[in-house]
């Protein structure tokens, strides 16, 4: 069953290189990362895992916990993170799931089986801190993820949930964002001490809030 926006993410118990955890209880009360790669030791794995190492003081100043997932075992995941330290100039430091028996894949549908039988697809999940879903990707084995691009959404996901702002095309931090339609003008005018531009009725910009 596909995972949707909006679902409750699954719980799970899972073995990872930090240990076994229960997902919920892991997430505590901060927003997360999942994502899975297809397979330990393959190049375009090994890329990510590096930069997702390098980028994790940017998700834990945002209250982001990552994890990662793939279907091989334990020892797999150990012998492989030296390669990772080795190569891409960062020790993993977020736990990263073996999943042997598929089951967690399988849990959140990341094995598309007309692009492998075997293999997770490249998924990523940010779940927010009421454990529901607010963002999925999924992209190819052979296409690696650009992890910036993922903390900008968080960014974008963490200004909705706080301020009724929207984001619009491209939108980088520190740019102007979009009052959300349900937002009156009546309310705006509490919420937006800093005014609005309309461009159209429906199309109110604002500076970012929390600049
Ligand atoms: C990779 O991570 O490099 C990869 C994995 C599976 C298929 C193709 C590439």
């Amino acid at each position: 069953m596909a995972i949707r926006l909006g679902d409750d993410a699954p719980d799970f118990t899972a073995q990872t290189t930090q240990g076994e955890i229960n997902f919920h209880e892991w997430l505590g009360d901060d927003w997360g990362v999942l994502f899975s790669h297809p397979k330990d030791y393959t190049p375009v794995c090994t890329t990510e895992l590096g930069m997702a190492a390098r980028l994790k003081p940017e998700f834990d100043r945002r209250g982001v916990k990552i994890i990662g997932l793939s279907v091989d075992p334990l020892a797999s995941h150990e012998d492989w993170a030296k390669d990772i330290e080795e190569t891409q100039g960062a020790a993993v430091n977020f736990p990263m799931i073996a999943d042997a028996d598929k089951k967690i894949a399988d849990l959140y549908d990341m094995i598309h089986p007309n692009a492998s039988d075997t293999f997770t697809v490249r998924s990523v999940f940010v779940i927010g801190p009421d454990k529901k879903v607010k963002l999925t990707l999924t992209y190819p084995a052979s296409a690696g993820r650009n992890f910036e691009e993922i903390l900008r959404v968080i960014d974008s996901l963490q200004l909705t949930a706080k301020y009724s702002v929207a984001t619009p095309v491209n939108w980088q931090d520190g740019d102007d964002c979009i009052i959300v339609p349900a937002v009156s003008d009546e309310d705006a005018k509490a919420k937006f001490p800093k005014g609005w531009r309309a461009v159209k009725p429906y199309l109110r910009i604002t500076p970012q809030p929390n600049k």
